[in-house]
């Protein structure tokens, strides 16, 4: 390869960009470049082609499962929006939507209070409803909707997550369909957010120093 190196040319700027992002990678290995968002650094964990892979398979097992249904999906935002979009894309059954909003994560904690729930249409409470979340960590969110939906009277209630965390494993908590299992650690992109930022990005990041977060 041919460079020029002279300081204001396109080449200069082209072999900086070079050098800071992927010296360190080794031939044949995808260059993972890190982010910085606030005080926290992270780096690609999940590329979004590995992400599009698993969505069109738990698509089409949920298609198979759900194929002499019409289910309601029921995706919680805000973190699911992303994660819903394409896996309904995918989805080859008939199908409903509605969304429920709720919240118990402050930075990079849950606050262990879930807080506001909006956009239940009783209408949906006699369905097989498929509760939708992008990742599940003390599965507290998950736990409160499913059974507020079982009291409500669905006829049957399932969970996809796109990550699942371990304390989630530990627990217990019933997630039928699962794209990635990951440790404790923090993850942005796709959907999820770092104090309401991270979530445009179309790869799932995880936080560098773990220990640097508040737990
Ligand atoms: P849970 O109620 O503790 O299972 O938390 C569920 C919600 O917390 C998810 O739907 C996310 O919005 C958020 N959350 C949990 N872990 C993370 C993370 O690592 N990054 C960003 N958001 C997270």
């Amino acid at each position: 390869m041919h460079v020029n190196l002279k300081n204001d040319s396109q080449e200069y700027k082209y072999v900086t960009f070079y050098l800071k992002n992927y010296l360190c990678v080794l031939p044949g290995q995808e260059a993972m470049p890190n982010i910085k968002i606030k005080d926290l650094a992270f780096k690609k964990f999940i590329s979004s082609s590995k992400i599009e892979e698993k969505i069109a398979e738990l698509a089409a097992q949920i298609s198979q499962d759900y194929k002499d249904k019409t289910p309601v999906f029921l995706p919680i935002l805000n973190g699911s929006f992303m994660f819903a979009s394409d896996l309904l894309k995918e989805i080859r059954v008939p199908c409903r939507v509605s969304f429920v909003k709720t919240s118990s994560y402050a930075g990079t904690s849950s606050t262990g209070q879930l807080k506001t729930l909006i956009g239940h249409d009783e209408s949906l409470f006699q369905q097989h409803i498929i509760v939708v979340e992008d990742i599940v960590d003390t599965g507290l969110t998950l736990d409160k909707i499913i059974e507020e939906l079982r009291e409500r009277g669905a006829k049957s209630v399932e969970a996809v997550s796109l990550l699942r965390k371990k304390l989630a494993r530990e627990k217990k908590i019933d997630v039928k369909y699962v794209g990635f299992d990951l440790e404790n650690e923090f993850v942005l992109g796709y959907g999820l957010d770092y104090d309401g930022l991270g979530r445009n990005l179309t790869d799932i990041y995880k936080a560098i120093d773990s220990t640097a977060i508040e737990q």
